[in-house]
Parts: C-alpha cells; structure tokens; sequence
C-alpha cells in the first residue's frame, strides 16, 4: 500500500511540492523530506511527521548556486566563497536569514543553512518546483538517516499520504552521511557537522582559521546520541580488538569497512538497518582512521554508540 507513495516522475513531485505536499528527495548525501521552504503549513508537517522539536532548523535547499544571492543577500564573504567552490555538493552553509525566508524554516532563528545538493533528480525537482526546499533527513528524530527510498518507506510509510506526498527513488545515495555544516555568521567559521567536504578543505579555500563548533549545542548532530539505530554500538580501532570483543559477546556482529572509506560512507547506515532487522544485539564497529571522509563516519558512530537518552 506504501509502495503507492513512490512515483517515478520528478514532475509529479514537483507537483506536490508546490501543492503544499512533501516529497522524499534522494541526495548524494542521505534521502530528505523536502517541502515548500516558504510555505509555513508544509513545513509543519516535516516536524510532524518527523517527531522533530519545533526549535530545530532545517536545511533549505536551493537548485543553483547562483541563487545564493537571491535567498541571502546578506550572506559573508566566507559563504559566497565557500558555494563557489563547493557547491553543488555535500556542504551547507549557515548564513544570516532573509525575510524571504519564514522563522519556522529555521526553528525561530535568524540564521539559516543553505545547501545545493549534487543530486541531479534534486536539483530538477528544486528547479521544477520553482521554490527552495526545505528536507531534513527523512528519518523520525534521532534515527538513522535512509540512504536508499526503501528505508524512507520503511520509517516514514505510514506517516506520509500516498494523496499529497511522493518517495522519489533516485538509487542509493553514493556518499551515505550528511552535509558538512559550516556556519559563516561567526569569524573564524564553525564546522558544526563533519561530512565528505573536510574542515581542510574549508580551510584552504577560505584560506583562513577554521575551528570546531564552540558554545551551546547548535546543530541536533551535535546532541550525543543521535543517527542511533535499535541495537546497542560498540566501538573499537582495529580488526583484531573487533574478533577479540566479538568472541566474548553474544548476538554481535562486525562492522569494518576501514579499507574503504568511501564505501564505509555509503554503507554505514544500510548496515546499522540491517543489524537492527536481523535483530543483532551489538554492532562492533571498527573506526576509520581520523582523516577525510573517516571524521564523518567516526562522528556518526559516537554518536551512535552514546548512551541513549
Ligand atoms: O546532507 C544533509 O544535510 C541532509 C540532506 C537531506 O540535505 N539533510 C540533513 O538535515 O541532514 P537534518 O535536518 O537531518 O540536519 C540538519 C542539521 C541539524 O543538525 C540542524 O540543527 C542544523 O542542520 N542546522 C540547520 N540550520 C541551522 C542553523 N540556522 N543554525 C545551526 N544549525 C542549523
Ligand atoms: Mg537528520
């Protein structure tokens, strides 16, 4: 009956969208529930559908980079620099919130994320629809991320109407975590999430000081325990302490995709899935080392692996 929801054209999700409908986007990143980013009464529905507290932001998603300027005028030097050069890409950018944009879209803050994703049945379903989206991951709150249409039907089948809404399959997604969050309303900018465009790469395109994210937990990647699948999270930094740990533990299961990154990126949350529908009791995960694409997927096992609220 849930199959009903997934449809094929991004015309008749372009549709819904402008309908005031909500549409499982696929990006190169993770899958989002995308809506009408001006539109109020879609956008409480993300929240509900999600479980999301009201005060947390969404990333709005535009279809081109030029449209930066249309959507933030205001936005800093370091913004305008960093979407030249990586955009479209994994990379959202925090800038000052315009006007055109509503305080709900941004959980009542004066700031907004902007991102222009790579996926190209995103960018004509952005485009088509003529409007910024906004899409958190398509996911209840807290969970783990889908990377294919099939774990958004899976979290969010029922919740969703097959009348208004569509689940668009544009395959799995080829990087598998989220955006980098960098926020350029502070000097030095903030990486506030780790993703596939590194803190170095940010560094040397602005050519300038980078820092982690300081003060009060700004982005809900940064609560402890978050993209937390059922079963519990054990972390460990080689293959040997994995057998060794395993041998001791009923109901385990390995998890090491450290002699290729990218596809540890790409796969991390089908395996968390996965382990949870087999029932697995433990993920034993091997961390990979911590440079490029590794700080993302070792950010995202922590968290996992956090004490649950
Ligand atoms: O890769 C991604 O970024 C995916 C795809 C769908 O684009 N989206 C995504 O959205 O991960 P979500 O809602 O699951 O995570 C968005 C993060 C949250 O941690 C939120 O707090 C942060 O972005 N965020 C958004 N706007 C913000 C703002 N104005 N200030 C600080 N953090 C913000
Ligand atoms: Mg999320």
């Amino acid at each position: 009956m849930t199959r009903r929801l997934v449809r094929g054209g991004v015309d008749q999700a372009a549709a819904a969208i402008r309908a005031g409908g909500l549409v499982a986007m696929p990006t190169e990143t993770v899958y989002g529930l995308a809506a009408d980013a001006t539109d109020p009464i879609a956008l409480a529905r993300i929240f509900e559908i999600k479980g999301r507290p009201h005060d947390h932001p969404l990333i709005v998603h535009l279809a081109d980079p030029e449209n930066l300027a249309v959507w933030a005028p205001d936005a800093p030097d370091s913004a305008r620099r960093l979407a030249a050069c990586s955009w479209p890409g994994p990379l959202t950018l925090i800038v000052p919130r315009s006007d055109r944009l509503p305080a709900a879209v941004a959980g009542g803050r004066n700031s907004v994320g902007l991102r222009v994703p790579a996926h190209p049945m995103a960018r004509e379903l952005i485009r088509s629809a003529g409007v910024p989206v906004a899409a958190p991951s398509a996911n209840r709150f807290g969970a783990v991320s889908p990377t294919t249409a099939g774990h958004v039907i899976a979290d969010l089948g029922d919740l969703l109407n097959p009348d208004r809404d569509v689940v668009l399959d544009g395959g799995p997604s080829p990087i598998g975590v989220e955006s980098t969050i960098v926020d350029c309303t502070v000097d030095p900018v903030q990486v506030l999430r780790t993703g596939a465009v590194t803190a170095e790469q940010v560094r040397s395109i602005l050519d300038a000081d980078v820092v982690g994210a300081a003060g009060p937990s700004r982005a809900s990647g940064m609560l402890a325990s978050h993209y937390a699948p059922r079963c519990e999270v054990r972390l460990v930094d080689t293959a040997d302490d994995a057998a060794a740990l395993a041998a001791g533990t009923t109901g385990a299961r390995i998890l090491d995709l450290t002699d290729d990154v990218a596809r540890y990126g790409r796969e991390l949350y089908t395996a968390l899935r996965f382990a949870d529908n087999e029932g697995v009791r433990v993920v034993i995960a091997v961390l990979p080392a911590a440079e490029g694409l590794g700080h993302a997927i070792r950010d995202r096992l922590t968290k996992a692996a956090a004490p649950r609220i």
